[in-house]
């Protein structure tokens, strides 16, 4: 019957395989979507039945193509989307093994993708596949960036989102409205269209370990012209949600980064800012061992050195390097290899510092005379960079 052998997909990524698929033959379609999905096997067939049946009522001229980018579920999520796309080659089933997480699965599926309107949805039924064929003609129109599906605006509604998580959506909007200037009301959104256009001249700069795609899309490059199309936020139908924790602190961080990242990489200024975070429970536990333990030691100091690493470390972990999160038993070997990179950080810091100081300041030399001095902070800086690329390349890299 059909080609059911699995294929290696031709994007840079050894790791993808794309199953019977009909990208790449033929005619560009002129919709893609892109559904993104961990163990969603209570839901994706629904969702697929359910988008066909609306795809199908629009005749597309050049139809359209459906990629489900899974990221090796283990719930054989890939498998159900490999079977309908065994007997529809409109479908196409991703399954990614090396990389993960939400952004990054969502840009696979949009550099594979061929159509001249992009679209993004998830596939829990949140998104309405009703929604789709407005978000294509909004994305459509003359001189159009990007169509968000939203939920504050005309016709919109969060459904039965409870009163805090309307409160974090409306606080999360202000800022980013306020820190990045976008014009969208709901730039939180997972449930957006792209124009082909758009996607291309931003694609190169997207951080795929960024929090939220489409704050990328509004952030990134030029502002975009914007429409919005109302919907309703629905009910997740099976399985669990995904998303969970630290979203808010994540979401601050993606902002803060954002909004800086036109002039410094974003993980990079996350970086920064966690390594802040970390010197300052370091300074606070030494001076509380100073306090407590009136005779200088340096037990205090290595108690100091030691809270300030654990702490970078898992607030690296959770926000720096989430996409690439550490769970279980890896944190034990992540918080090793966190601290051989610290460790080379500081024998580059004393090196440097060496090469460039004077016969330094003796004993009883201003602490913040030393701390401020110009050797201390360009050894500093190089010493950061370099852990910096070290541990995005190894600890939290697989
Ligand atoms: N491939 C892949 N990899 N897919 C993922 C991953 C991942 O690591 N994590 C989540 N997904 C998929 C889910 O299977 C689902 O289809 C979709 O991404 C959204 O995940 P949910 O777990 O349902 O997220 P949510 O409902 O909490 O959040 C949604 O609503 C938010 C607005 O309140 C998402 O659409 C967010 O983007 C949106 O901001
Ligand atoms: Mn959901």
């Amino acid at each position: 019957m059909s080609e059911s052998s699995t294929r290696r997909a031709t994007t840079s990524r050894p790791s993808v395989t794309l199953a019977a698929t009909g990208v790449g033959h033929g005619q560009r379609p002129a919709v893609s979507i892109v559904v993104p999905t961990f163990n969603e096997a209570d839901n994706i067939e629904i969702l697929l039945n359910r988008l066909r049946d609306e795809l199908d009522e629009q005749h597309y001229r050049g139809g359209y193509e459906i990629l489900v980018v899974d990221d090796n579920s283990p719930d054989g999520t890939w498998q159900l989307v490999e079977n309908v796309s065994q007997r529809d080659r409109r479908v196409t089933a991703i399954r990614r093994t090396a990389d993960r997480g939400l952004a990054s699965a969502v840009l696979t599926g949009l550099s594979v993708a061929s159509g001249s309107i992009l679209v993004v949805m998830d596939a829990d039924l949140q998104h309405d596949p009703v929604v789709v064929p407005r978000l294509v003609d909004a994305a459509g129109q003359e001189g159009t960036d990007l169509a968000v599906a939203s939920r504050t605006s005309d016709g919109g509604s969060f459904g039965r989102f409870t009163r805090t998580r309307r409160m974090i959506s409306f606080g999360g909007n202000s800022v980013a409205q306020l820190l990045l200037g976008t014009q969208c009301s709901d730039p939180m959104s997972g449930f957006f269209a792209v124009s082909r256009n758009y996607y291309e001249t931003v694609a190169p700069d997207i951080n795929p370990r960024g929090f939220k795609i489409l704050l990328e899309f509004l952030a990134r490059g030029k502002r975009p012209v914007v429409r919005e199309v109302g919907y309703r936020f629905g009910e997740r139908h099976g399985g669990a949600t995904k998303l969970s924790g630290s979203v808010v602190l994540n979401y601050l961080a993606a902002l803060t980064t954002l909004s800086l990242g036109r002039i410094l990489p974003a993980t990079f200024v996350m970086y920064l800012a966690v390594g802040f975070v970390g010197l300052g429970l370091r300074a606070a536990v030494e001076q509380l061992g100073v306090l407590l333990i009136s005779p200088v030691s340096t037990l205090p100091v290595l108690v100091a050195v030691e809270a300030g690493l654990v702490l970078n470390y898992f607030l690296h972990n959770r926000i720096t390097f989430e996409p690439f999160r550490h769970r279980g038993v890896h944190t034990v070997r992540g918080l090793i290899s966190f601290h051989v990179v610290s460790l080379h950080g500081l024998l580059v810091h004393a090196g440097v510092m060496a090469l460039l100081s004077q016969p330094g300041p003796g004993p009883n030399a201003n602490l913040l005379a030393t701390t401020f001095s110009v050797p201390f902070v360009l050894a500093g800086a190089l010493a950061t960079i370099g852990s910096y690329h070290i541990n995005a390349a190894t600890t939290w890299q697989r």
